[in-house]
């Protein structure tokens, strides 16, 4: 399928968008039915092919998957899904799926917590850097995990006589969300209290963490750098409803402050992405906080835009899942504004495209100097990954003329139902099938 996005730029937005369930919430939150033998409900899942991919992977391990409500194929937000992890009846997460998506790496220590056993394909690298899995697998390995690579996959088992892993004092060399997550819950179900230490502190964490308690684990320090996590023997059925998407949240807000526009955000709330709200308001945006209704108005102040010196990094930093989107407005601020990239090396592949619709901007390493302002021109494009692509559909928000947007799979691995979004504040957005 490779759908194009066809946008003819310099409207104004005005409207209300609906915020989805995070993506890199649920994805977490669905491996975490790999822990009970019982049905866990998810809520507020948002539709997308990651979201796909990761159910295919779990009906693949055998667990028995309902849509509740809403089918999957319909355009609908805030699906249901009821996961019941007590048919697993594989350990094997095969490489055609784990290549389409690196998060699926995250069932390795639900399964091996549970089943004493699991063979995960590496995930190899990506368009935004090597991104190794070590961290994850040697916190395993203190817990007691055996772990061999062969023919590209993990296989990780317990010990001969061994029937659970045993807890451990784990410190991260550096935060990771991804390894904090797949050593939370595989302590779950672990024998004795695990310490994670520089464990990653992101919303999302949060939100596991709190499905997991749902579930009947001992969890502790939730929300900081340490988690304790005392193993109980079984986990039992839940319900959760899975957190907004701050990314998505983020996105629409600059697309806002691009426009001249005023959006309200609905189904959010500003706890959780106070860094992108605090830089977007240095830039020149306002925000009205509606904490009851759970929206965000976003206008610009004074219809200037100012440039700013940013430096992306873990929660509560500014995430580099909003650095691409930021770019993209800073070319429309007013003078010389730089952007760090401090967590991955290689995420600047929005760079050269935008360069093409007119950006002014000098790439010097993991850094990057935007001058500003710059009028966008309307070009055909290529998206790289998913936040490049939603800042290549920011500029094309703001460029006059039509742009082509090429690699459309990219964006609905993590914006649901995107042209229709933007579409109900007045966007001229379409899809054009191929
Ligand atoms: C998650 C998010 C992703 C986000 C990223 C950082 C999901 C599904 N994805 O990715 O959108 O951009 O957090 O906020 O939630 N590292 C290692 N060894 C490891 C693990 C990580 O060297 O074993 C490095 C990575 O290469 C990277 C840094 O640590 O440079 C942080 O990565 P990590 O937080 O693990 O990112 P993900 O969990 O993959």
């Amino acid at each position: 399928m490779m759908d194009k996005i066809r946008i003819v730029g310099g409207k104004r937005l005005k409207g209300a968008i609906p915020i989805a369930g995070a993506k890199n919430a649920a994805l977490p939150l669905m491996a975490a039915s790999l822990l009970a033998d019982a049905p866990l409900t998810l809520t507020n899942i948002p539709h997308l092919t990651d979201i796909t991919t990761m159910a295919n992977l779990l009906v693949e391990l055998g667990v028995t998957l309902e849509v509740g409500s809403v089918g999957l194929d319909e355009c609908h937000t805030g699906r249901k899904l009821i996961l019941d992890g007590g048919t697993v009846n594989s350990t094997t997460a095969p490489y055609d799926i784990v290549r389409k998506m690196r998060a699926s790496v995250v069932v390795l220590g639900p399964l091996l917590a549970r089943f004493g056993k699991a063979r995960v394909s590496l995930p190899g690298g990506c368009a935004i850097g090597t991104r190794p899995i070590d961290y994850h697998l040697k916190a395993l390995e203190q817990m007691g995990a055996e772990i061999t690579l062969s023919e590209g996959y993990v296989e990780a088992k317990l010990p001969q006589g061994q029937t659970r892993l045993k807890a451990a004092d784990i410190t991260f060399p550096r935060v990771s969300v991804g390894a904090t997550e797949n050593v939370m819950m595989a302590a779950t179900l672990a024998d004795g209290k695990t310490i994670l230490r520089n464990a990653a502190e992101e919303p999302e964490i949060t939100d596991l963490a709190r499905c997991l308690i749902a579930m009947g684990a001992d969890i502790e320090g939730v929300g900081t750098s340490t988690l304790t996590i005392l193993g109980v023997e079984r986990l039992h059925a839940a319900g959760y409803a899975v957190m907004p998407d701050r990314i998505e949240a983020g996105t629409y807000a600059i697309a806002a402050g691009m426009t001249n526009g005023d959006i309200t955000l609905q189904n959010v709330t500003a706890d959780i992405m106070e860094a992108t709200l605090t830089v977007l308001e240095a830039v020149g945006m306002a925000f009205e906080v509606d904490k009851a209704a759970r929206s965000i108005r976003c206008t610009l102040r004074d219809g200037m835009l100012r440039p700013i010196e940013v430096v992306t990094a873990p929660y509560p930093g500014f995430a580099t899942d909003m650095q691409a989107q930021l770019a993209s407005l800073l070319c429309l601020a007013n003078g010389r504004s730089t952007i760090t990239e401090a967590i991955f090396e290689n995420r600047f592949m929005h760079i050269p495209e935008l360069q093409r619709m007119g950006a002014d901007i000098t790439e010097q390493a993991n850094h990057i100097i935007i001058r500003g302002p710059v009028s966008f021109n309307a070009a055909e494009v290529m998206a790289t990954d998913l936040r490049a692509s939603g800042s290549l559909v920011l500029a094309a928000l703001a460029a006059e003329g039509e742009t082509i947007i090429n690699r459309v799979y990219h964006l609905d691995r993590g914006y649901e139902r995107l042209e229709e979004k933007l579409a109900m504040c007045g966007a001229e957005i379409e899809r054009v099938r191929e």
